[in-house]
C-alpha cells in the first residue's frame, strides 16, 4: 500500500468535525428547511428506520440472509443507521473520523451498552479483530473520502466480515454532466478561498486591522470522490469477498452504485 497522506486524512477529520460540532443532523441529511439545527429529531431517526427496513426487504427479495449477530456501521454520523440496526441486532458498532459527530450520536443513542459508537483517525480498522462483523453497512459516506483512503478501508471490510457475513455499500461511480459542471465550479471556488485564507494568514503575521468589510470564509464543506465500479468489484474480490448484486441509480445528479457483497463459508481474515 502507497503511504498514508496524513495532511489529506486531518483535512477529512477537521472538515466533518466542524460540519458535526455546528449542525450534525443537517451535515448528514441536507434536506431543505432542515439547516440551522433544524431536523426535527424524531423525523431524522424515521429515515433510518426506513432505510433499514428497505434493506432487509432488498436482501431477502433477493434471497441473501444476514446472521442478526453485530453490525458495522462505517461512517456512522449522529447514528441514523446505528440506532435503526440496533433495534435488530444483537450488537452495533457505530465508526465515525469525527469526535463532534460521536459526541451526537452517543446522545441519542437508546440502545445503551448494544450500540457503541468509536472515532476512529486511522485510514484502517484495527480497533476490530478479524471475522467479528455479520453485516457492514455504509451509506453516503465512501463518496466524501478520498479514494486512496476508500481503498483500505475496502480491504479492511473484506477482513472484518465474518464468513458468511454480507457487506453492503455505497460507492458513487459519477455525475451527470450538468451536476458535474456546478460541482466543478463549486470545488474551485472553494479551492481559491482555502488558498486566499492561506494567503491572509500568512499576510497577518504583522498585526492587522481588521475592516467590517472584511468577508468572512466560506463554511467548511464536504467533497465528493467518485470509484469506477470494475476498481470497487476486483478489489473487493481480490481479498475473497462475491459480489452477490450491485444495484444502480442516478440521485440528484450523482450515478450510485450499491455494491451487496459476501464472504464466503470457510474463508477468514483476507
Ligand atoms: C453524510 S454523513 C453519513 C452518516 C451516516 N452514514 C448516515 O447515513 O446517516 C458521512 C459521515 O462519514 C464520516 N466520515 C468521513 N470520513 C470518514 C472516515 N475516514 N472514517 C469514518 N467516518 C468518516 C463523517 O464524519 C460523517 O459523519
Amino acid at each position: 500500500m502507497p503511504r498514508l497522506n496524513t495532511n489529506e486524512f486531518r483535512h477529512l477529520q477537521e472538515t466533518w468535525d466542524t460540519l458535526g460540532a455546528e449542525d450534525p443532523l443537517w451535515a448528514v441529511l441536507s434536506a431543505p428547511g432542515t439547516r440551522g439545527n433544524r431536523w426535527d429529531r424524531e423525523e431524522f431517526f424515521a429515515t433510518g428506520r426506513a432505510e433499514i427496513e428497505s434493506l432487509f426487504d432488498d436482501l431477502a427479495t433477493r434471497g441473501v440472509a444476514v446472521q442478526l449477530g453485530r453490525a458495522l456501521d462505517f461512517g456512522c454520523g449522529a447514528g441514523r443507521l446505528s440506532q435503526a440496526l440496533a433495534a435488530r441486532f444483537d450488537r452495533v458498532d457505530g465508526v465515525d473520523i469525527a469526535p463532534s459527530m460521536v459526541a451526537a450520536a452517543r446522545r441519542f443513542n437508546r440502545h445503551g451498552e448494544r450500540c457503541t459508537y468509536h472515532v476512529n483517525e486511522r485510514a484502517d480498522l484495527s480497533l476490530f479483530d478479524d471475522g467479528v462483523f455479520d453485516l457492514i453497512y455504509s451509506r453516503i459516506t465512501l463518496q466524501h473520502i478520498p479514494t486512496e483512503f476508500t481503498k483500505r478501508y475496502l480491504v479492511e471490510f473484506a477482513r472484518v466480515l465474518r464468513a458468511g457475513g454480507v457487506a453492503v455499500i455505497h460507492i458513487p461511480t459519477g455525475m451527470t454532466p450538468l451536476r458535474g459542471v456546478v460541482f466543478r465550479m463549486a470545488m474551485t471556488r472553494r479551492r481559491l478561498a482555502r488558498r486566499l485564507g492561506a494567503v491572509r494568514r500568512s499576510a497577518s503575521v504583522a498585526p492587522q486591522v481588521s475592516s467590517s468589510r472584511d468577508q468572512p470564509l466560506p463554511q467548511r464543506k464536504h467533497e465528493m470522490y467518485f470509484l469506477p465500479q470494475r476498481t470497487v468489484t476486483q478489489l473487493l474480490e481480490q481479498h475473497g469477498l462475491v459480489i452477490a448484486a450491485v444495484e444502480e441509480g442516478v440521485n440528484d445528479g450523482v450515478h450510485d452504485v450499491l455494491y451487496i457483497v459476501a464472504k464466503p463459508l470457510g474463508r477468514t481474515g483476507t
